[in-house]
């Protein structure tokens, strides 16, 4: 069963085909794509917190090119190596929804999926890829979710709030987070800048145990221009680096990438 909760009051929702609702009578409608809308209005920063939908469907068109797929069976293996039973899978800044797919679709049982991110966009995008799984539009670091309540949670390229994912964790359950390591993206940011660092995201905890921490590295071919600036676009250089350089990146018909990523397990 999905223990999601009311956003305003704390107590369990009751998810029907049209509405969610609690004992005290908060009601949530089910929107056409079959998300929810649970972020409450003290929470939104700004009138479309997270991505928007030109990087929702930069994101969605790049991943559709499977560049990523590596990192797709990585996710899987390790949560699939740990878990053999039905578990409560929930995907903490879900975007569109990608990874929760491969993984659910990699699976021998049927699992209970949760997906929730900030970006009603990209929840639009996700409630469509991934019909089986309860989608939520809501804030990684104030989840709708009960207390110990999932057996796994992934956090790909996404806030890590880990205390929030402590708390929704089950004791034993896992956290499988992947951030982007040295050499990611490595090309791509020298044809952007003429000065290069090494950018790493280390990731600590005070509320899990760090189990864990592999490195996964692979090289991927882009052969469309289209392609290519959909990966530009979903990055934060094309905002900072020179104009002339991004739009010959834009332009560029081949590119050969490297994608570099640390991926941990922590565990409750
Ligand atoms: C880089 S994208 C990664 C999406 C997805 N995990 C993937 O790898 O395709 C980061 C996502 O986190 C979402 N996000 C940012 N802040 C958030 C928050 N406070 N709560 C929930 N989601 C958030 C964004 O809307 C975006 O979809
Ligand atoms: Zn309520």
């Amino acid at each position: 069963m999905k223990r999601v909760i009311c956003p305003v009051c704390g107590k369990q929702l009751f998810i029907g085909d049209k509405t969610a609702s609690c004992e005290n009578c908060h009601l949530y409608d089910r929107a056409r794509e079959g998300y929810f809308y649970l972020l409450p209005p003290s929470a939104k920063k700004s009138s479309s917190p997270g991505d928007n939908k030109e990087m929702i469907n930069a994101r969605k068109r790049f991943l559709a090119t499977d560049s990523y797929l590596p990192l797709a069976d990585k996710l899987a293996d390790i949560i699939n190596s740990r878990f053999k039973g039905a578990i409560t899978l929930l995907d903490a800044g879900v975007g569109t929804g990608y990874y929760i797919a491969h993984i659910a679709a990699s699976r021998l049982q049927t699992d209970d999926l949760i997906g929730i991110d900030i970006s009603k966009e990209a929840v639009k995008v996700a409630a469509r890829a991934v019909p089986e799984a309860l989608l939520t539009v809501a804030s990684v670091y104030s989840m709708p979710v009960a207390d110990g309540s999932a057996d796994a949670v992934i956090s790909v390229f996404a806030p890590f709030a880990d205390r929030e994912f402590a708390r929704v964790l089950k004791d034993g359950g896992a956290l499988v987070a992947a951030v982007p390591a040295e050499r990611h993206l490595i090309e791509l940011r020298r044809a952007l800048y003429d000065d290069v660092r090494p950018v790493e995201t280390k990731l600590e905890s005070e509320f899990l145990h760090k189990a864990s921490r592999e490195e996964l590295t692979f090289t991927f071919e882009l052969d469309d221009s289209e392609d290519i600036s959909a990966l530009l676009s979903m990055t934060p250089y094309v905002y900072r680096a020179p104009c002339d350089r991004v739009k010959e990146v834009k332009n560029s018909r081949h590119m050969s990438i490297t994608a570099d990523f640390s991926i941990y397990t922590f565990t409750k």
